[in-house]
């Protein structure tokens, strides 16, 4: 990308990259923003440093597709600064807090694909700080293309044309697969209150292993959260296959952890890259902003087709 100032995420060499001195002019001009689309679908992380403010981040969402209102949150009246940005919250008095190995740990999340709970999954979102924490509250990356590369090649055939059961969830000290908090002492309100929505209370079903459109690349696509089994083989023996291709996606040496400044907006493709949050010390404020980026990779269904999903519901449901 010649337009650009582009240098590799801090200490990874495998995927991502960090652009410095974009400005908001700069995102008028038709090349740079197709050479940001190519590095963000060549990468999957992109951070943005320098960058400011509700409208930059919207604008800047809209480079890379429609920013769209989350669909958990439509028909739902919650106050916002702006409709197409939720809020990510913890402190003293408010967020998700657990006990992870030993140690409380406010807004921490396991290793998940956003929104891999619905047929029609946001093709990414980008992720910026109101306010950093003091300590912790990093955000992990995996990449699901070199995780799929590294598998074993029997292990790659044993998983061709499986498909994976999803099913949304608020406390992950309950989940199945991936890493789980020892337990959950809190749950933020607006969390619970997703769990109630229409369109959360089916399971739907994607496809273990995709190929990348643009490039032909294979993602080993598993989200450990929110995953219930592999399809038709919702069993002992299916959910320790599972068990297996998730330890191998979330080794800790393919993590990015990037530790956020101010200034900081972070891209992810959600179709392609994991993240998680390994939380914030209790004591510590942590405020983030995260705007959903539509698109649809068109190969989600919903296990009972006749489901209500987001795209039906209307205003006030
Ligand atoms: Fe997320």
């Amino acid at each position: 990308v010649r337009s650009l100032h582009v240098e590799d995420l801090p200490g990874q060499k495998s995927f991502g990259a960090v652009v410095i001195g974009l400005t908001e002019e700069m995102l008028a001009d038709a090349q740079t923003r197709q050479d940001l689309n190519e590095l963000w679908i060549d990468k999957g992380v992109i951070v943005f440093r320098g960058m400011a403010g509700i409208g930059t981040h919207i604008r800047l969402s809209e480079v890379f597709g429609e920013p769209e209102e989350h669909p958990l949150l439509r028909g739902v009246d919650q106050p916002r600064e702006h409709k197409l940005i939720i809020d990510l919250v913890f402190d003293s008095s408010i967020g998700d807090l657990y006990e992870v190995d030993g140690e409380l740990r406010g807004s921490w999340l396991p290793w998940h694909s956003d929104l891999i709970y619905l047929d029609k999954i946001n093709h990414g979102g980008i992720l910026r700080p109101v306010v950093v924490p003091e300590r912790g509250g990093e955000t992990g990356f995996i990449d699901q293309i070199a995780a799929y590369d590294a598998l074993p090649p029997e292990l790659k055939r044993e998983i061709e044309g499986l498909s994976v059961v999803y099913k949304h969830a608020i406390d992950s000290s309950l989940a199945k697969f991936g890493k789980r908090p020892e337990r959950c002492l809190r749950l933020h309100p607006y969390q619970v209150r997703t769990a109630q929505h229409p369109a959360v209370q089916h399971r739907v079903i994607h496809p273990m292993v995709y190929t990348q459109k643009e490039t032909g690349r294979k993602v080993l696509y598993v989200s450990p959260w929110f995953a219930e089994g592999i399809e038709g083989k919702e069993n002992a023996e299916g959910d320790a296959l599972l068990q297996q291709v998730i330890e191998r996606l979330i080794q800790p040496q393919r993590a990015y952890f990037h530790r956020w400044q101010e200034g900081d907006m972070v891209l992810w493709d959600n179709w392609r890259v994991l993240h998680c949050a390994p939380g914030v010390p209790v004591g510590c404020h942590r405020h983030m902003r995260r705007t959903t980026i539509t698109g649809d990779y068109a190969l989600g269904r919903k296990e009972n087709p006749e489901a209500v999903f987001p795209d039906e519901l209307r205003a006030g449901v």
